[in-house]
């Protein structure tokens, strides 16, 4: 199949040669091409370049993208994209006035998604998380990380995994996954060193014995897990391949940075709470610092300090955290609307912040995130807008018209799809 996309308004995230991220003030800068063709060709970006440049193609499809935008897919690096159930339960708590961990200390939170998950087969599983998988397709998303960590049995934890890998052979979707068994600790636990003897000792073995999984992830925080025992657990994961990116400083000041910093994590994601100390220790590192404002959104909490953070020369990372508790949303665009509005980072950091830097955060950067030839054809075309940066201005508007994924066209809304 070749793809050629003529007349493009602005060719968004074009780079020649890819960056492994961008950080600091280079996140100010997005090259776009204007008035740019893109040509696909077996699945991968064959050529690019301005329209009056444009050699003779002989292409199977040929779209007319006058007035719109061609963006790289989006990545989203952390999401719990696979569960059983939403909780507007404790949605309507929060409403009343609970915090995220009273309703947890109430048996609500992750032990009530694994309550759920355990009872749910893995069938099932993956025909709910299908319906999230094509709706992020639709939000212009083409690899997300799915996480475990509703399972907290080994069979769940693995059930959970085997339903993430599923989704990347039933979908177009390219997906990294991560195991999350240290997500809570079960109620059934007296002693918290079983759980977590459990996790190093049996879980991690049979996740690996089946591949199930590219990192390890803990949720290191105050009435989860501690710095030490997310050490622990991290070093666990990795003697068996699996790199770390840790839930860290979402709800205070964890230690979870230090620890990720120091077991050479890929990614510390969340980061709401953030001091200067967190920051020193993550500059000359290859940690990428992930932010999921749909968290601090829908929980109401300060947001990341991704200001401080760019000036202090780091790159940062977007990503929706999907799950049912603390961000029921998988809309990147969305993401780049509360990055600018709520975090004060331009369009053009935003937009740098969900695909080359996100893609580094789940090690795809070498073939997703920009617009590079031999990169995997990846990019969604935009209805007819008057600039990128009216991406995350208008918050909540559909603006992606055609996906491409792989170099085939997924959908569209505004030309016929060949059969
Ligand atoms: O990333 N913080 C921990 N885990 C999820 C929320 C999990 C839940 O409430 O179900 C998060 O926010
Ligand atoms: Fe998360």
């Amino acid at each position: 199949m070749e793809i050629l996309i003529q007349n493009i308004k602005g060719l968004v995230q074009v780079r020649e040669k890819s960056p492994r991220w961008v950080a600091g003030v280079d996140m100010a800068h997005l090259p776009v091409l204007e008035n740019a063709f893109l040509h696909l060709k077996d699945g991968k970006i064959e050529n690019y370049g301005a329209m009056e440049e444009m050699p003779l193609i002989n292409a199977d499809e040929i779209i007319n993208a006058s007035g719109r935008f061609v963006f790289p897919s989006f990545v989203d690096s952390h999401t719990h994209l696979v569960f059983a159930a939403s909780r507007e339960e404790e949605f309507v708590y929060k409403i009343k006035g609970m915090s995220y961990q009273e309703i947890a200390a109430k048996g609500g939170g992750i032990l009530n998604s694994a309550k759920k998950l355990q009872q749910t087969t893995e069938d099932e599983l993956l025909e709910r998380a299908m319906i999230r998988a094509e709706e992020i397709i639709g939000f212009g998303t083409g690899a997300v990380e799915i996480k475990s960590g509703y399972g907290l049995t080994t069979k769940d934890e693995i059930k959970m995994l085997r339903v993430a890998k599923r989704l990347e052979e039933n979908t177009p979707l390219r997906v990294k996954t991560t195991f999350l068994g240290a997500h809570a600790i079960p109620k059934e636990y007296s002693d918290r060193n079983d759980y977590i003897k459990l996790i190093k000792e049996e879980m991690i073995p049979a996740v690996a014995a089946e591949g199930l999984a590219d990192y390890i992830d803990a949720f290191c925080e105050k009435g989860f897990f501690t710095p030490e025992e997310t050490e622990d657990i991290m070093e666990a994961g990795k003697k068996y391949g699996m790199r770390p990116k840790i839930h860290a400083n979402q709800l205070h000041i964890s230690g979870g940075v230090q620890v990720g910093v120091k077991t050479g994590a890929l990614s510390v994601d969340h980061l709401e709470s953030m001091g200067e100390e967190e920051i020193t220790a993550l500059q000359n590192t290859d940690v990428m610092p992930t932010l999921l404002p749909g968290a601090a959104f829908f929980l109401n909490m300060t947001y990341p300090p991704a200001r401080k953070m760019i000036e202090a020369g780091l790159p940062v990372a977007l990503a929706t955290d999907y799950n049912p508790g603390s961000a029921p949303c998988g809309k990147m665009p969305f993401m780049l609307s509360l990055a600018c509005i709520k975090m004060k980072m331009t369009p053009e950091e935003a937009i740098n912040s969900g695909t080359i830097n996100s893609a580094y955060a789940i090690e795809l950067q070498n073939d997703y995130g920009s617009i590079t030839k031999g990169k995997v054809a990846n990019v969604f075309i935009t209805s007819e807008i008057p600039s990128y940066a009216y991406m995350p201005y208008a918050f909540g508007a559909n603006l992606i018209d055609a996906t491409i994924l792989n170099g085939e066209i997924i959908r569209s809304n505004f030309f016929s799809i060949p059969e």
